[in-house]
């Protein structure tokens, strides 16, 4: 049976306005072929992008379909053993060993470290002065997955894989390199982009397998970190996770949880600062927490809690769930897909129907207070076998990194120009020029948390 019908123009000119305009793009055909349709995106298989609730909960629900197998040009990255590329049993088990360590209690373990690293790089404001939000919100999120995942100390080892680990985000984020290496697959010329790859991934393999040899040696197994809880656990046959899946579980977590949790928060910051309503609701309730409260209580605002969810309805980072590619064959909305079709869960277009979310290009966080969403509607993570495993974790993040920086200092928007999302490799985020002004780095109280 035929794909569903969808944009006709050239591939290669399609290929290029969904790397430069996204969001536009998915409008533009959306109007014009409704919830379902095909797109053509350069040398890949054509994509099927589904934004209707019912579907999305078809392919969250069914168990016929593959995702690791579509995600396969990640693995030149993540390696051979990622969960992203990942499939079937092999997946299941990976999953399992994962999963413990981002376990909502587990939370708790890293709620002073976050709070502390947002604390450290506001020492280095200067009242005045301005910042520029994703590359700040990028250095705090760094550091929080290399002292809580891969639970590294400030010192050389560290040093070295923040510049390497900054190096090899830089040149996998712009839709130009992104576009150039998926159509270089097969060169590793030391000049070519895959070759630049090649060379900064041999770096940090280097600075991981050093870590992690060092503390099987030593049995240094003490630490709360992620890595640590990931070199003990144990699969259904007694079996720790190899030095390659450890190396290639820690890349996947990094190149997951980094970058989205940053934007994802620089978009937070921009709103709350853009709308005076939203920051004075803030305030507000952030006024109610006690003296001396425990990280947990942060978790537990409603309004803060909203704020967070509308944020990632209006630009959610991940464009497109993982694809689910159908094992044989699939019945999705009455439509009939042959196996190997590529269905994509469509996250934008999901959160920006006018039936589910009206007004949808308004950042207006009280509808998560006056209703609930199924999981199908809202989206932000994905779902099913492959829904985000870091959804504790970043939730959690992104609302004490936005306590701390309220409760302790006073920031305005530098500039009155609205903003536009700009892609950043497989994720779309604010742009690089957004910049905050520091009004004052008073506390406007003491901040201690248990
Ligand atoms: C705001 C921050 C984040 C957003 C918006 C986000 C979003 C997503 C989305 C949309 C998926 C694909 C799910 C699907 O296909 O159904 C995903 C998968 C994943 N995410 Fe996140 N993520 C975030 C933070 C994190 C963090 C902090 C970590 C870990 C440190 C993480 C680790 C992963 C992993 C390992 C997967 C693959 C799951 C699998 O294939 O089984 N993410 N994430």
């Amino acid at each position: 049976m035929a794909l569903p019908d969808g944009p006709r123009s050239d591939s290669s000119f399609q290929m290029i306005q969904w790397l430069t305009q996204p969001f536009e793009f998915l409008e533009r055909w959306s109007k014009q072929y409704g919830d379902m349709f095909t797109m053509h995106l350069g040398v890949i298989p054509p994509s099927v992008v589904i934004a209707d609730p019912e579907g999305i909960q078809q392919l969250f629900t069914g168990d016929q379909f593959d995702s690791g197998f579509g995600n396969a040009a990640l693995k030149f990255t993540l390696g051979e053993n990622s969960l992203l590329v990942l499939d079937g049993e092999r997946h299941q088990r990976q999953r399992k060993l994962l999963m413990p360590p981002f376990h909502g209690e587990r939370m708790r373990a890293y709620g002073s470290l976050i709070a502390e690293i947002t604390r450290k790089a506001m020492a280095k404001w200067r009242m005045g002065g301005s910042f520029a939000v994703r590359p700040y919100l990028q250095g705090i999120t760094m550091q929080v997955i290399l002292e809580a995942v891969f639970g590294l100390h400030e010192g050389p080892r560290l040093q070295r894989l923040r510049g390497a680990l900054n190096r090899l985000l830089e040149s996998t984020s712009s839709p130009l390199s992104m576009g150039v290496s998926l159509l270089f697959q097969e060169d590793f010329a030391p000049w070519s982009p895959r070759g630049k790859l090649k060379a900064q991934l041999s770096e940090i393999d280097e600075l991981l397998y050093a870590e992690i040899r060092e503390r099987r040696t030593e049995g240094k197994f003490e630490g709360k970190d992620i890595l640590t809880l990931l070199m003990l656990a144990r699969d259904e046959a007694d079996q720790p996770m190899s030095a390659q899946e450890l190396r290639d579980e820690l890349i996947t977590l990094l190149i997951a949880g980094h970058e989205t949790t940053a934007s994802t928060l620089s978009w937070a910051l921009y709103w709350i600062h853009a709308l005076p309503e939203v920051f004075e609701k803030l305030e507000t309730e952030l006024a109610t927490l006690p003296q001396d409260f425990d990280p947990n209580a942060v978790a537990q605002l409603p309004y803060l809690n909203a704020v967070c969810q509308e944020t990632l309805r209006l630009y959610p980072i991940a464009i497109l769930a993982s694809p689910r590619v159908p094992r044989t064959s699939a019945e999705i909305l009455g439509h009939h897909f042959e196996a190997g079709t590529r269905l994509f869960p469509c996250i934008y277009l999901a959160h920006h129907r006018e039936e589910t979310f009206p007004e949808p290009k308004r950042f207006r966080p009280e509808r998560f207070l006056e209703r609930s969403y199924s999981p199908y509607e809202f989206l932000p993570f994905g779902g099913g076998n492959r829904r985000c495993i870091g959804v504790a974790f970043a939730l959690y993040e992104m609302k004490l990194i936005l306590t701390t920086m309220l409760l302790h200092s006073r920031l305005a928007l530098a500039s009155d120009t609205p903003i536009q999302p700009v892609r950043r490799g497989v994720t779309v985020a604010p742009p690089s020029d957004l910049r905050l002004r520091v009004l004052s780095t008073q506390a406007s109280r003491p901040l201690v948390m248990l």
